[in-house]
C-alpha cells in the first residue's frame, strides 16, 4: 500500500523537480494499491509540482463528432482515463479550449500556457500547447502506459505535413467562458493503414538508447519519462529520413538514429571535367583523399585513367591520392603507381593474384594497402588480411561506371566488417564507393563507413567545398 509521501519520493527518484513542466499520460490501475486511492495520487502530483506546470491531457476526440458537436470544457468528459477526469475538476486547474486535444493545467502560469487554444485545431499547432511543451523544456511522463499514448508525436507529424494522417474536417462549436459559442472544426486522426499511434511504441528503444527518455517507477507502475524538445527533434529527423516510418510496427532501423561519425570524403575524379583538372581539384580543397579509378577494359568493361593522370593530380595537390585499381594483374603496375604518387592503393579481391603478396608489394613502396570488394563478394574473405590493411573498399555499385544507383544491401557487409574491426581492436578504414549522395550518406555513415567516395553527386555541385563540408557531417 503506497502513501502520498511514497509517491512524492518516487517522483523525486525519477529526477523530477518541483519547478518542472510535466505532461502526464497515466493509467491509474497500474500504480497498485494507494492509501486514499486516485485522490492521493493527484495530491502527490499537485503538491510535488508546486512551482511548475502540471499538465494532464483531457482529450475529447473520442466523444466529439458530427452529432455531438459542442465542446463545453466544463461538462465534456476526458476520454483518456480516470486521473485526467478527476484532475480537471480540481481547485485551481484550468482546462484549455482546444476542440479535441484539450489539456488541464495546474500552476502559476497555467492560464498563459493554454491561451488561445480555441483557435487551434488537431491536435495542436507549433504555436499551441504542443509547441509550448518544447519551449518549456517539458518532460512527458508515461505512467504505467506505453508510448502508443505519445500524442505529442502528432505535433511533429503535422508540422512536417506528413500525408495520410487526418480525416476530413468536422465543424464544431466551443463553449467560451462568457457563454458564447466559438466556431471551430477538427480532424480525426485517421490513416489508410490503421491507427498511427499504435506504431509510436517503436520509439521506446531508440529514445531510451539515445538518452532522450529514461525509465522510472511510480508505485508499481513502470514509467518512461521523455524530454519533449529532444523527442520532437528526434521524431522530426526520423520523419525527414522516412515520412512513412510510423506507418508500420517494424522496428526503427538502428542506422536511422545511431551516432554519426565524422566522414572522410574522397571525390572521384571519374565524374569531373578532366579537361580542367586543375580547377576541379582546386574546387575540393577540404577533401580527405582524391579517388582515382583505374579501369583496364578487362577486369571491368571500361577504360579510365592511367599513370599520366595520377602524376598530374599528384603535382596539383597535397591531398592524399586514393587509387582504386579495377584491373587484372595489378602487381605489374603497383610500383609505377606508387612512384606516380599513390598514397593508398586498393586492389580487388576478385583478381587472379595472391592477395597476401599484393598487400606486401604495396607496403614495400610505403603505400597504404587496401582491398576492394565487388557487391557480390562476401566481406568475410578479407578477415584473414584485416590486420595488414589500411582500408577495405566496399563497392556499393558494380565497378566500371560512375553515376549508377546505390545498392543499400551492400551496407550489411559494412555493418559486419565494422563489428569485426571493433571486436579485434583494429583501426582499419571502411570506404564505400558508388552512388553515394546526400540522401544516403547518413545511412552510409551510420552503418560504419569512414570514407565515402563521391563522384557524380559531388561534381554536379557548384559549391563543392561547402558540399564536402556538409557531407562530412
Ligand atoms: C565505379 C567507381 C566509382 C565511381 C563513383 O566503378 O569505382 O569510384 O567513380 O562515382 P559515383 O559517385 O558517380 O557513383
Ligand atoms: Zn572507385
Amino acid at each position: 500500500m503506497y502513501t502520498k509521501e511514497d509517491l512524492k519520493r518516487h517522483l523525486a527518484e525519477m529526477n523530477f523537480f518541483p519547478w518542472d513542466t510535466v505532461l502526464v499520460h497515466s493509467s491509474m490501475k497500474s500504480i497498485g494499491e494507494v492509501e486514499g486511492g486516485a485522490d492521493t495520487v493527484l495530491d502527490a502530483f499537485c503538491e510535488y509540482f508546486c512551482d511548475g506546470l502540471l499538465i494532464f491531457p483531457t482529450h475529447t476526440w473520442a466523444t466529439i463528432n458530427e452529432k455531438h458537436y459542442i465542446y463545453d470544457p466544463d461538462k465534456e468528459p476526458s476520454c483518456v482515463g480516470l486521473l485526467t477526469n478527476m484532475f480537471m475538476k480540481r481547485e485551481g486547474v484550468v482546462r484549455s479550449l482546444h476542440p479535441t486535444h484539450s489539456v488541464a493545467v495546474l500552476g502559476q502560469r497555467a492560464k498563459e500556457f493554454i491561451e488561445g487554444e480555441e483557435n487551434a485545431t488537431t491536435p495542436c499547432p507549433r504555436n499551441g500547447c504542443w509547441g509550448r511543451l518544447i519551449e518549456e523544456r517539458a518532460k512527458i511522463l508515461f505512467l504505467g502506459c506505453p508510448l502508443t499514448k505519445f500524442t505529442f508525436v502528432h505535433g511533429p507529424e503535422e508540422w512536417l505535413d506528413i500525408p495520410d494522417r487526418l480525416a476530413p474536417a468536422i465543424d464544431l462549436k466551443i463553449k467560451m467562458p462568457d457563454g458564447t459559442y466559438h466556431d471551430s472544426s477538427f480532424h480525426k486522426h485517421q490513416c489508410s493503414f490503421g491507427n498511427v499511434s499504435d506504431n509510436f511504441g517503436k520509439l521506446t528503444e531508440p529514445l531510451l538508447s539515445k538518452g532522450i527518455a529514461q525509465r522510472g517507477k511510480f508505485g508499481d507502475a513502470d514509467c518512461i519519462i521523455a524530454d519533449a524538445a529532444r523527442s520532437s527533434d528526434f521524431v522530426m529527423r526520423l520523419l525527414q529520413t522516412d515520412p512513412e516510418i510510423f506507418n508500420d510496427p517494424d522496428p526503427i532501423p538502428e542506422e536511422y538514429y545511431a551516432v554519426r561519425r565524422k566522414m572522410k570524403i574522397s571525390p572521384s575524379i571519374l565524374a569531373c571535367d578532366v579537361a580542367n583538372l586543375e580547377k576541379e581539384i582546386n574546387s575540393v580543397p577540404n577533401a580527405d583523399f582524391i579517388h582515382i579509378d583505374i579501369m583496364d577494359g578487362h577486369f571491368v568493361p571500361n577504360l579510365s585513367f592511367g599513370l599520366p593522370i595520377v602524376r598530374a593530380v599528384n603535382d596539383l595537390t597535397d591531398i592524399p591520392l586514393d587509387l582504386h585499381l579495377m584491373m587484372s594483374n595489378p602487381s605489374k603496375y603497383i610500383e609505377a603507381f606508387a612512384k606516380a604518387g599513390a598514397d593508398m592503393i586498393s586492389v580487388h579481391y576478385e583478381v587472379d593474384e595472391d592477395l597476401s603478396e599484393l598487400i606486401s608489394l604495396i607496403e614495400s613502396f610505403n603505400v597504404k594497402p587496401a582491398v576492394a570488394l565487388k557487391p557480390a563478394t562476401p566481406v568475410e574473405v578479407v578477415y584473414p588480411y584485416l590486420d595488414r590493411l589500411a582500408s577495405v573498399l566496399i563497392m556499393t555499385v558494380e565497378p566500371g561506371f560512375g553515376g549508377q544507383s546505390f545498392h543499400a544491401e551492400c551496407l550489411e557487409k559494412v555493418r559486419k566488417l565494422r563489428a569485426e574491426i571493433r571486436k579485434r581492436g583494429l583501426s582499419v578504414e571502411i570506404e564505400a564507393d558508388g552512388g553515394i549522395n546526400t540522401s544516403n550518406i547518413g545511412l552510409v555513415s551510420n552503418s560504419g563507413v569512414s570514407i565515402a567516395v563521391m563522384g557524380t553527386a559531388l561534381f554536379k555541385e557548384s559549391d563543392r567545398e561547402a558540399f564536402v563540408d556538409r557531407c562530412k557531417g
